[in-house]
C-alpha cells in the first residue's frame, strides 16, 4: 500500500511520515526530494530556472512513478494536490490523508523556516498569515478529496496510527 500525506507547507507531512514509515516498516519518500535529484537542483533553483509551471509539471511526472512503488509513505509537496490530475491519481493508486493544520500554527513553523520555500521566501510574518489563509481557502477543495482528513493542534503518528486502524486500513 501507498500513504499519501496531503496538506501546506509546514503541515508536519515530512516528519510524521518519517514516523510512520518507521512504525510501519514502509519505506518514507518525500516528493520534493525526488524531483530534486532528477534536476540536481533545489526546489528553489528548479522555480528560479525553469518556472513553476515546469515545476509542477516534474511534480505531476514524479508522481506517476511513484505511484507504481509499494509500502511506502510519500509525504506529498504542498501544491501537488492542485495540479494535473494528481489527487485522483493518488486516490487511485493509494490512501490519501489530509494533515489539516491552522494557518496561525503554519506561520509560526514557517516563519523561521521559509527562505528554502519559494512561494513564501520574501514574506513578512503578516504578509504570510494573509497568503497562508488565502491559498490554503484555494486548496481546500483539492486536500479534502483525501481519504482522510486529520485536524489536531498537535498531531502524532499514533493519532495517525489510531485513525487508520478506525477505517480499516492497519493491522
Ligand atoms: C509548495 C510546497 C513545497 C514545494 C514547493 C511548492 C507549494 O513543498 O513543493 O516549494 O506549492 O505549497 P512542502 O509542502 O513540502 O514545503
Amino acid at each position: 500500500m501507498i500513504i499519501f500525506l496531503i496538506g501546506f507547507m509546514g503541515s508536519g507531512k515530512t516528519t510524521l511520515g518519517k514516523q510512520l514509515a518507521s512504525k510501519l516498516s514502509y519505506r518514507f519518500i518525500d516528493q520534493d526530494e525526488v524531483i530534486e535529484q532528477k534536476y540536481q537542483m533545489t526546489v528553489s533553483e528548479i522555480f528560479a530556472k525553469h518556472g513553476e509551471e515546469e515545476f509542477r509539471r516534474a511534480e505531476n511526472e514524479a508522481l506517476r512513478e511513484l505511484v507504481k512503488r509499494e509500502n511506502c509513505v510519500i509525504a506529498t509537496g504542498g501544491g501537488a494536490p492542485c495540479f494535473h490530475n494528481n489527487m485522483e491519481l493518488m486516490n487511485e493508486s493509494g490512501f490519501t490523508i489530509y494533515i489539516k493544520v491552522d494557518p496561525k500554527i503554519i506561520v509560526q513553523r514557517l516563519k523561521d523556516a521559509h527562505t528554502s520555500r519559494p512561494l513564501i521566501k520574501d514574506k513578512s510574518e503578516t504578509e504570510l498569515l494573509a497568503y497562508t489563509q488565502q491559498k490554503i481557502a484555494e486548496r481546500s477543495p483539492f486536500y479534502s478529496r483525501s481519504k482522510l482528513v486529520l485536524y489536531s493542534k498537535s498531531l502524532t503518528v499514533d493519532d495517525i496510527l489510531r485513525a487508520l486502524e478506525d477505517v480499516g486500513m492497519k493491522g
